[in-house]
This record gives structure tokens, sequence and C-alpha cells, in this order.
């Protein structure tokens, strides 16, 4: 654990490593901070931002998409074109709202979706991160309820934390966040007078669990939200990364659909982004609200940074207008190309799941997305092992508690996919498996207990949840006071 918070240092831009200030330092300072940075933690994702520049680690821990598949020449083409035809715009403020033209890529984007919005309920924000900031300002005052998924996303969690909002985590199956669950624990908040503010959730590929909400329960989601006049946040970083299967709806959509507003949702409002369809870097991403909800959302962007980028907002112009030779769009072919370039990586990282891991460890084989979700034996706390995945055997995966903001979540591990090429995905997996065996044997050793087999599963036998078709089978274990997760 000390080497842990040693390896934990604030996220540089630059790259490089920051020390975290003495005590006494931090003790001049003290009384000074406001309560709410009391509860501020960094998210588990920025800490390990500065992991991944170390060459010698093999980090499947960021959130990263494969930025060096972007054409350098494309790059330096569409940004001396933003030059050389709108040098005094790209170098000028913007509308808080964002520019005309970066709004009408947006449209594009979710027309792609399936999902049909009017321009005057999008706001162009920094990243879809702010989105998540912007919701927080304008919804909740502290103590407020906000009820999100089990696990949900690593970077809301100190954003949640920073607004000291009470959330409520429901667990996921295979199928996303289970509706009955979400009405019951509703009617409990309810009876105890609190009312949530937002539900959260990340409907498709869910980062970090892997996992597509179903259909029907989209549907049954976006009723209970109309039935109760509750707000959805629907995050959709991965919608349109999906390797496998058919696409499903947006919330927004449905809601559209039954609100009859040509196009306007009533309850659900969208977080998108272009950061994992084109790239973090230009720190674009948006939010699709009612316009009462817009406004606020404007006024609270105003005051956090007046506007994005105008810079990469024309950047995303330039690129949207560009052709590829048989006349499609060059961001559609961008996008077929990642898709292909991440299916081969989930595959290469489930075979060495299956070769490394084998029956100690269960895990979900995502559709589409950047993450599969892992989770061990319960006896082992995978933010202890990254401790020593990280001091042994230079590899890091982002613990599973880091998704929780209620301390569950200690045998589950976060793993991209992305970022990485194959050899280094199933070295990365070999390594971790490495580490998870020995504590595996460790425990059998001090328990009696007979140790998970680390050899290759043999598929035939493993036996499926019904509950969790897309998540592999642990095996039962001797030792009686271990009890296996279910979900
Ligand atoms: C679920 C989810 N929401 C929001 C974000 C924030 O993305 P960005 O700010 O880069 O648009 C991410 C990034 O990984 C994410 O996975």
């Amino acid at each position: 654990m000390r080497y842990l918070e040693q390896a934990m240092t604030i996220d540089d831009p630059h790259g490089g490593e920051r020390a975290r200030p003495t005590a006494r330092e931090l003790e001049r300072y003290e009384a000074l901070f406001a309560a709410r940075t009391k509860g501020m933690r960094s998210s588990a994702m920025r800490d390990m931002m500065s992991l991944t520049e170390r060459p010698e680690v093999i980090s499947l821990a960021g959130g990263l998409p494969d930025t060096s598949t972007f054409a350098p020449e494309l790059y330096a083409k569409l940004m001396s074109k933003v030059a050389a035809e709108s040098t005094a715009r790209a170098l000028q403020y913007g509308p808080t709202e964002g520019m005309s033209c970066t709004v009408e890529c947006v449209v594009e984007v979710m027309a792609a979706e399936g999902t049909h919005v009017d321009p005057d309920e999008v706001l162009v924000t920094t990243g879809g991160q702010q989105v998540i900031d912007l919701m927080c300002k304008a919804f909740i005052d502290p103590g407020d309820t906000i009820v999100a998924e089990a696990p949900t996303y690593p970077g809301a969690v100190p954003t949640f934390d920073a607004y000291e909002a009470n959330v409520v985590q429901i667990e996921m199956d295979s199928d996303g966040m289970p509706i009955d669950e979400l009405e019951q624990t509703l009617d409990r908040l309810e009876s105890e007078g609190r009312s949530p503010k937002f539900i959260y959730t990340i409907p498709n590929f869910q980062n970090p669990g892997g996992v597509t909400m179903s259909l029907p329960r989209r549907k049954r989601l976006v009723h209970v939200a109309r039935e109760r006049e509750m707000l959805v946040l629907e995050d959709n970083p991965y919608g349109l990364l999906r390797y496998e299967g058919e696409a499903l709806p947006t919330l927004h959509s449905l809601d559209a659909q039954t609100a009859k507003r040509g196009g306007a949702s009533d309850f659900v409002i969208y977080l998108g982004t272009f950061s994992k369809i084109l790239s973090p870097g230009i720190r674009l991403g948006w939010a699709v609200a009612p316009r009462p909800v817009m406004e606020k959302l404007n006024l609270c962007k105003q005051g956090a940074d007046l506007c994005s980028s105008p810079v990469t907002q024309l950047f995303v112009d330039a690129y949207f207008k560009e052709r590829a030779p048989d006349g499609t769009p060059a961001w559609r072919a961008h996008l077929d190309s990642l898709k292909e370039l991440y299916r081969v990586r989930r595959d290469a990282m489930l075979r060495a799941l299956e070769q490394h891991f084998g029956s100690s460890a269960r895990w979900t084989e995502p559709q589409g997305g950047l993450f599969i979700w892992a989770t061990l034996p319960e006896y082992i706390d995978t933010t202890d092992l990254l401790a020593r995945a990280l001091e042994s055997e230079g590899v890091a995966f982002v613990p599973g508690r880091a998704a929780y903001l209620d301390g569950r979540g200690a045998s589950s591990m976060r793993l991209n996919f992305a970022g990485m090429d194959e050899r280094d995905i199933s070295e990365g997996i070999r390594r971790i498996g490495k580490v998870v065996r020995e504590q595996v044997g460790l425990f059998g050793t001090l328990t009696g207990a007979e140790p998970a087999p680390a050899q290759p599963k043999d598929k035939s036998k493993a036996q499926p949840d019904p509950d969790l078709a897309e998540v592999l089978e642990l095996p039962k274990r001797k030792h009686p006071d271990v009890k296996r997760r279910t979900s």
C-alpha cells in the first residue's frame, strides 16, 4: 500500500511526475480550504496517467484510445487549413454554447447514433467530463442524491465527491442496470424523503463494466423517468464503437419519441464526446438538454471556462468536411478502422485472460467500447494487487474500488484493451495473471483451501450464470468462509 501511495502522483500534463506536498506544507493551508475539498480524492484513472508515461510499465489502466491511428499528414493538413482560413476566429473567444460549425458536427454524430437533435439544444463542452461537472454544478447541493450504476465511471467519482453528492449505486448484471432494482431503490429513497436529482447511466459498453443496457431496460428506464419526472444523464462516449451485434437506440431518442416534440427529450440529458471517435486531446464533448436545463448548464459553463477551445472546434469542423477517396466522410472511415483495430485487441485480451487468469477469475465480454471488467476471488484486494503488480511486474490496471463510492469493488479490476497492441496486451495480462496466481496460492497455503487452478479454462465445462450471460463463472471454492459474489 505504501508503494502505491508513492507511485500515485498528481498528473502532470507534460507527462512528468510532481512530488506530493508534505504534511507540513499542507498544514499551512488546511484551515483555508473549503469544506467540500475534504471529501475529494484523486481519480484513480488520473493517477494512472502518470504511470503510463513510464516506458517499463505496461499500462492497461488508462481510458486511452489509440491516437497513433490518426494520420499525421491529415492532422497537419487540417491544422494548416484552420490557420490559413480562420486564424482570427481560431485565436478568438467563441460562443459559450459552441461554434455553429461544431454544433453541426455534433448533430451529424448524433444522427449516426440514430438520434435527431435540435442544434439549439446542444452545448459544446470541454470534454464529456465537463458535462458531468456542469450537471453537478447545476443540480447538486451538498447531500443531494444521485443514482448511478455499480460499478460506475471512475472519472465521475471525484466529481460526485467534489459536489458532496450522496451517490446510491445499483449493481449491474449483464444487461446493465436492473430497472426493478432501480424502482425499489427509488421507492426506498422516497420513503426516506429523498428524491434523486438525476440517474447517471452509461448504457453502451459501460466504463468500467463493459456491459450494455438491453432494449427492454432502456424502454423501462425512460418510462420510469417520465412517470416519476426524474432526470437521466445518459453518458454515451462508446455507442459508435460497437464491434458486433445490433446498435440499440439511445435513451434520448426513446424519450424524444414519447415526448413528440420534434426530436427533443423531456427527461434525458445526453452526454457525448469526440474523445473516443477522434481524439481526447482536442478536449471537446457536448450535452444535449431541454432548453431550461441547457440555459443553466450554459451559465455554469460561463463560470468555468467561458467557452471551449475555438482552435479545436475549427479542427473538428475541418475534419468533418474531409472526404475519403470513395466519398464517404473521413470520420466515418476512421471510425470503421478504429472498430476493426479495437475488436482485434479485445479478442486478444479475452484470449490472454483465458490463458493467464483461467478459472481464478471471471470477466465481461464486451461487444464494444474499450474495457473489460474482471473479478477475482473475494479474498484478493486489487488495490493491494496493483501495488504488487507495479512493483514486481511493471503492469498497471484500475483497481475496482475506484468505480464505487462506498468501498465495494475491492476484488475487481478494469482493463483497457484499446490503447496497447496485441503483444503488450498479452504480456500485460500474463504479468497480472502471475501476480493473481501467487495470491491465490498464498490464500490456499494460509487457509488450506484448494487454490483455484490457473490453467486455461475448459469452456465446455463452464456453467454460465443465467443472470450473467456475458460473465464467466468462478469455480466453487472449498473454504466455507469465503462467499462468492454473484454479480
Ligand atoms: C463514461 C465516460 N464519461 C465521460 C468521459 C470523459 O471523456 P472526455 O472528457 O474525454 O470527453 C469518459 C472518458 O473516459 C468516459 O469513459
